[in-house]
């Protein structure tokens, strides 16, 4: 349900993030999302701009449209940041207008490569759900931030990060039954107070939808939080950091692996060009790392290289145990990856045609996995 009074509110998004009526704003987003419908479209009605329409995302003609209309601020989700910054370089390609990008969901390792490479671009990135009470914007310049918590802002919505157990997919209630809030550096679930000023209207004719997505009695009896189902981490200065979606992170060795860390770390690995990591269940244990891995063109998969960048920068029980080759990585509609068929068909040389690798700890190296190696992990034979 979205109230004319909230689509008001998430129209002036933009304007906030600095859209001005001289603006020509570019967005190949769909318009059946809100980000391109609310943010984009409604956003530049709001300010008087004017609006460039895409009906279908293209990497190789992005700059080209940029230059033929006049872009000055175009808008983005990550994954189209990363597809832009994966294209061919071409002379010229710092001469543009645009001077602003506005969006969601850009990993710090592409938001470093597309600023490097296409010059001084202010971005603005922004936290939020269609159907959530509160938002966060990226004021600061601080890159992979989403944002930072002020008196100003708290004083206006009251959220928290607090405890959540990935293991029973559930916050973490003490003997009161109520929510702890997390410490600096710790990742927590997202909720936001339903209040006046910021209300949850919930889903249309669907009431049940509509409670699951409410916490109540979380430091109190009878309060109630919208819950975002996302995983945020709060610094010591007091940046906010996106984490994960509580359903993608998984536990290992007693510990939480959020999917979008290790994919924003092993996508630096050159012959890597999209990456999507999650939780696969193996025999004794729930749900081990496998990452499936789209092959940048012309390169090879190199064990060695991807085991070294794994050991180097991440805890070890987060370093992915398999890896798929794929030819393309599935996505929905709104450039987000899906993960839900990769986690159903494990990591079956039996059943997955593709190319699949398991990772040789002692060698320091991923070797293709073999019927019989499946076999082992599947009989335990073979520790992981
Ligand atoms: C873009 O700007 C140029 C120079 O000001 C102008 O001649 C041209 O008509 C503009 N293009 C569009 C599509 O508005
Ligand atoms: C977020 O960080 C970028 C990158 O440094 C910065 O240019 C921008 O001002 C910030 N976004 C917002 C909304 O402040």
């Amino acid at each position: 349900v979205i109230t004319e009074k909230k689509l008001l509110l998430v129209a002036s998004l933009a304007r906030l993030c600095g859209l001005r009526a001289s603006d020509v704003l570019y967005t190949a987003l769909p318009l059946y999302h809100s980000a391109a419908l609310l943010v984009g479209l409604a956003g530049c009605l709001e300010v008087g701009a004017t609006c460039v329409l895409r009906a279908k995302f293209s990497a190789s003609h992005f700059w080209d449209d940029c230059r033929r209309y006049n872009v000055t601020v175009i808008q983005y989700v990550g994954e189209l940041m990363r597809y832009i910054c994966n294209t061919p370089e071409r002379p010229g390609e710092r001469e543009h207008g645009v001077r602003l990008a506005v969006g969601n969901g850009m990993r710090a390792d592409v938001w470093e490569k597309f600023l490097r490479r296409f010059g001084p671009v202010t971005i603005r990135e922004f936290y939020g759900a269609t159907e959530g009470n509160a938002g966060f914007v990226n004021y600061t310049g601080k890159i992979g931030a989403v944002g930072r918590v002020n008196v100003f802002l708290k004083k206006f919505v009251s959220f928290e990060l607090i405890r959540y157990d990935v293991e029973q997919d559930e916050p973490v209630r003490d003997e009161r039954g109520f929510c702890t809030p997390v410490r600096p550096g710790e990742a927590g679930l997202l909720v936001v107070k339903i209040t006046k000023a910021a209300p949850f209207h919930g889903y249309a004719g669907d009431p049940e939808k509509t409670e699951r997505k409410i916490l109540r009695n979380v430091f109190a009896k009878g309060d109630a939080f919208f819950n975002t189902g996302d995983l945020l981490m709060m610094d010591r200065e007091q940046f906010l950091y996106f984490q994960d979606r509580v359903g993608d992170t998984f536990r290992w060795k007693g510990e939480n692996v959020a999917t979008t860390e290790v994919e924003n770390m092993l996508s630096a690995v050159s012959f890597i060009q999209e990456i999507n990591v999650y939780g696969v269940s193996v025999p004794g244990k729930c749900c081990c790392g496998m990452a499936a891995v789209r092959l940048r063109a012309g390169t090879r998969f190199e064990g060695e290289r991807l085991a070294a960048r794994a050991r180097a920068c991440l805890p070890s029980y987060a370093v992915p145990r398999f890896v798929r080759i794929q030819e393309a990585l599935e996505i929905t509609g709104t450039f987000k990856q899906r993960k839900g068929n990769l986690v159903r068909e494990g990591f079956d040389p039996n059943v997955i045609t593709e190319p699949l690798f398991v990772l040789d700890a002692a060698k320091g190296t991923y070797v293709p996995l073999s019927a019989a190696v499946y076999r082992d992990i599947l009989e335990m034979r073979l520790k992981l």
